[in-house]
């Protein structure tokens, strides 16, 4: 078993602000919801567009949504006759006094489960306290966007003391052998260490996967065996199937065996995966290269997406295509992040990171040189590059990227002077 080392130097980390004006940060904030029904009763059209923006947020998929016009009548009229959802989200114009009536009356067919959130004009705080001094979850202000509807019902249900959910990163190459895993279990590794944080790479690999190799770990049991069994997974389980590298590092290995075949659906992969995020704050999914159903599933429902390539031109065609999908289907979400790895090799022509950034539309986060002597090594003794040799390069980027996916910003402490003590004394001396 590797033994976690201590992290060299006197750094501490705190939440980035610089992310307040781009989706990243807000998003960030904005947490998966369960498999609840929603049906909202809007007023304006507004709304019921952003409702329906928020409605196609992967965030919400495992939610069922319906949205009516008529505001609080509608509401009234409909659940005379139909069961009450699990959240009823109302818009109402309606000075206070007949809100409260329109409230009293569809409280006679609400369920003592519903929550209720309002949408109002009004940014009044008597009529706020009121609301929520008769049971009203949350009233907020119109017009609303998608992400700030997200957050509130991100909020309602995603309580961090009783029912933490982990964030997801996955990891994928553009091609094959660029070093896509290498980069998420030192990157996973290092957030690990740095945050003291928990966290478990999930090693979507099972034939050939490399997670158990990396961290020196030879486990009989593992993902397979959950994924074997979505529905069966549970903490108890779950603790059972993983393997501790670190203090704060689990893997959830592949079996590495090609006798034995293995269903991968997407839904049971996410189920699997969703298990995990509820009980880890970190989960890093090590994605092969490969394109089906459960890995597309799996990338597009992650939080953060790393996609790794070498600078050449397959590379550079194959991240293009990830990056356009990815865009395309999550347009509440930051860009995915780019690294490109195995850079700056000896006599091989390469496409200039200058060059991946404009065809991709994206920044690099990170630039990783070929290094084949640390990373070869380190891969030999089953160690991550910082264990092996603190003082390589690379070990920048992979905190980079780590402080990048938690959205924390590093901050180095100015290094004291030798003669700090004694200045000191002279200071206190004059
Ligand atoms: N920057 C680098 N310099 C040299 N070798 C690297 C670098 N990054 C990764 N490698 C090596 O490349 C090989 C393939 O890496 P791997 O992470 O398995 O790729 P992938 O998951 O994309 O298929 C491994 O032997 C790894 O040690
Ligand atoms: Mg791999």
């Amino acid at each position: 078993m590797s033994k976690p080392l201590p992290i060299s130097g006197s750094e501490s980390f705190e939440a980035s602000d610089d992310q307040a004006t781009d989706g990243s940060s807000l998003s960030d904030r904005a947490r998966p919801l369960p498999r609840i029904s929603i049906q909202a009763f809007c007023e304006s059209s507004e709304l019921a567009e952003a409702i329906q923006a928020a409605s196609e947020d992967r965030r919400l998929s495992k939610a069922h949504i319906t949205i009516q016009m008529g505001g609080g009548a509608a509401a009234i009229a409909h659940y005379q006759e139909s069961p009450t959802p699990n959240l009823i989200i109302l818009e109402s114009h309606a000075p206070h006094a007949q809100l409260v009536a329109e409230l009293e009356e569809l409280a006679h067919s609400c369920d003592p489960g519903t929550k209720v959130v309002i949408i109002g004009k009004a940014n009044d705080v008597v009529l706020y306290r009121d609301l929520m001094r008769r049971g009203i979850s949350e009233y907020l202000v119109g017009p609303v966007s998608p992400f700030e509807l997200m957050e509130c019902l991100s909020g309602l249900y995603n309580n961090p003391e009783s029912d933490p959910v982990g964030q997801v990163f996955a990891f994928i190459g553009a091609k094959g052998g660029v070093g896509s895993s290498t980069i998420c279990h030192n990157v996973a590794w290092t957030l690990s260490e740095v945050l003291s944080a928990n966290m478990v790479i999930a090693d979507m690999d099972l034939a050939f996967g490399t997670t158990g190799l990396d961290f020196n770990q030879d486990p009989i049991q593992g993902i397979a065996d959950a994924l074997q069994n979505p529905d069966r997974l549970d903490e108890v389980l779950l603790d059972r199937l993983l393997t501790t590298c670190s203090k704060h590092l689990s893997i959830f290995a592949a079996p590495v065996v090609l006798d034995r075949d293995y269903e991968m659906s997407p839904e049971g992969c996410e189920t699997v995966i969703d298990v995990v995020r509820q009980n880890v704050p970190f989960v890093a999914v090590d994605l092969p290269h490969a394109w089906a159903p459960w890995t597309k599933r799996l990338l597009l429902q992650a939080d953060e997406i790393v996609i790794t390539a070498m600078p050449d031109l397959a590379n550079l065609r194959n991240a293009k295509n990830i990056v356009d999908l990815v865009k395309q289907t999550r347009k509440n979400d930051a860009a995915p992040h780019l690294v490109l790895n195995m850079a700056n090799m000896q006599k091989r022509p390469e496409i200039s990171p200058k060059d991946f950034e404009g065809a991709l539309d994206l920044k690099t986060l990170a630039v990783i040189d070929f290094d084949c002597e640390n990373f070869g090594q380190a891969a030999n003794n089953g160690q991550m590059i910082e264990e092996f040799n603190a003082k390589a390069k690379s070990t920048q980027a992979f905190r980079d990227i780590a402080m990048a996916l938690a959205h924390r910003k590093e901050i180095k402490t100015e290094k004291k002077s030798a003669f700090a003590p004694i200045l000191e004394k002279l200071k206190l001396k004059r």
